[in-house]
């Protein structure tokens, strides 16, 4: 399949399947929000759980919070928000569209006047090479906060200072000892200039974060011991691991609190781009945020009666790109029954439905009834199962393909009448068929979930 269409028809899919909207739509839409219809809901909330069980229960050391998306000003002011969260705007002076420099340039990483000098790139709306200064735009989101305008807020462009402001909340309840890491799973927002591909680059997306705390001369211990969890995550969640690739992110690209950051990018229809970060914070987020508040947000190691800021690793992972990841990991279409079939190959723990329980035909009440009861036991143990009964088998099994169920069942004449009281369970991949008795169904299913 070609990647440059791949996106397109992944696009398609999610829009005629109920996965994915554009944002506001009916309004004419709104540039970089999308809306999850049932579906994309649906799996959305797979990911986040399968995300909270893997970095947070299955974790000895890590304590899930969750913070606000509004902060006050001095949190962005310490965090460097205010400043130096920003990226270089331009603006072409024949068309008047607006552009991120950086991602004009060939490379893609960090923007560099000499090369953008020397470089001058076409207008990608209307090709032309007039183009006005470079600006740099804040990403942050002001909220006019309550009645009077004297409390300055923001959205938060990260979620990372909910959890340094919580530090010694954390500290002073639960006592951890170091290492310990906070996570959370929230909203972020980035007015970003250009918004584009699809979840790629959003202005409103969920972040899923560990700040892990540690004594300084133990990071490269805990950088590898993350790094590993998010390549099994990567596994786990169903993303081609093929199509993801390290990326070392050299000193003049990083982040100004990085000293050590890993990219993880992944190989999407319009190029490799991120898909993650790594990054070694060092002391720099609990130092700023100790001097912006005036609370020391320092940790006295009982052992060594040594008092110490700790410092900090950061595995983050953006949720919208998960998915976007997942999906284009999913996407297959292969040849059945003499015809092309897009299916999704979601894992079974993420598909958005486990099992879909078709009557053989609609007008016989009594295959609906035995239907119906099969649903209602699946329903019990699966949870999201669907009935349908619209359209022929063949178009059932095509709309199930789609939206990525891993097995269907069919209940048909053979089931109420032979003594086995069989049902047809149809596999996703391979589309193979084979009868089961109903009194085994749970237990074949089961298994085939959790090989
Ligand atoms: N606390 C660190 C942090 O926020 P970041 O690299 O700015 O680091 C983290 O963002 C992750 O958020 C990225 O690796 C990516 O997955 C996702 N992300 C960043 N900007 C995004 C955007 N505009 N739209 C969708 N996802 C985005």
């Amino acid at each position: 399949m070609a990647e440059n269409n791949k996106l397109e028809k992944l696009v398609s899919l999610c829009k005629r399947r109920g996965f994915v909207f554009q944002g506001s739509e009916i309004y004419g839409g709104l540039a970089g929000t999308w809306d999850y219809g049932p579906y994309g809901a649906q799996l959305a909330h797979n990911i986040k759980d399968i995300w909270w069980k893997h970095f947070v229960t299955n974790q000895e050391n890590i304590f899930g919070i969750t913070t606000p998306t509004i902060m006050p000003e001095g949190v962005w002011q310490s965090s460097g928000h205010l400043s130096g969260f920003t990226d270089p705007m331009v603006e072409c002076l024949s068309c008047h569209n607006s552009f991120r420099a950086d991602t004009l340039l060939p490379g893609g990483m960090g923007f560099n006047p000499k090369i953008w000098q020397s470089n001058l790139p076409n207008c990608p709306t209307c090709g032309a090479k007039k183009w006005g200064q470079i600006k740099d735009f804040n990403l942050m989101f002001p909220v006019d906060m309550g009645s009077s305008s004297s409390s300055i807020a923001y959205l938060r462009g990260e979620i990372a200072p909910g959890m340094f402001v919580n530090f010694k909340n954390i500290l002073d309840t639960l006592h951890p000892k170091l290492p310990f890491g906070l996570a959370q799973i929230g909203r972020a927002y980035r007015n970003e200039i250009a918004p584009r591909d699809f979840l790629f680059r959003v202005r409103e997306f969920d972040l899923m974060e560990i700040e892990f705390f540690l004594k300084e001369e133990d990071w490269q211990t805990h950088f590898e011991f993350w790094k590993e969890e998010m390549w099994k995550w990567i596994e786990k969640v169903g993303i081609d691991k093929e199509s993801v690739h390290e990326l070392e992110v050299a000193a003049e690209d990083r982040a100004h609190y990085s000293k050590r950051t890993v990219d993880f990018e992944f190989d999407y229809p319009f190029g490799r781009k991120e898909l993650y970060g790594l990054a070694y914070r060092t002391d720099h987020d609990l130092k700023s945020h100790s001097n912006g508040s005036k609370v020391d947000l320092s940790y006295f190691d009982e052992e060594t009666k040594e008092r110490f800021v700790p410092h900090v690793v950061e595995p983050s992972m953006g949720h919208g790109r998960t998915m976007l990841a997942v999906l284009l990991s999913a996407y297959t279409e292969d040849e059945m029954d003499g015809e092309v079939r897009t299916y999704l190959k979601l894992k079974p723990a993420i598909a958005p439905v486990k099992v879909a329980v078709f009557p053989l035909l609609k007008n016989k009440p009594e295959l609906v009834k035995k239907a119906r009861e099969v649903f209602g036991m699946l329903k019990k143990e699966f949870g999201s199962v669907e009935f349908d009964d619209n359209g022929n088998i063949g178009k059932r099994y095509r709309r199930q393909d789609e939206i990525g169920t891993p097995f269907c069942v069919t209940v048909d004449f053979d089931t109420l009448e032979k003594s086995e009281h069989a049902v047809t369970v149809r596999d996703r991949d391979t589309g193979r068929q084979e009868r089961v008795a109903i009194s085994e169904l749970t237990t074949f299913l089961k298994i085939k979930f959790n090989p």
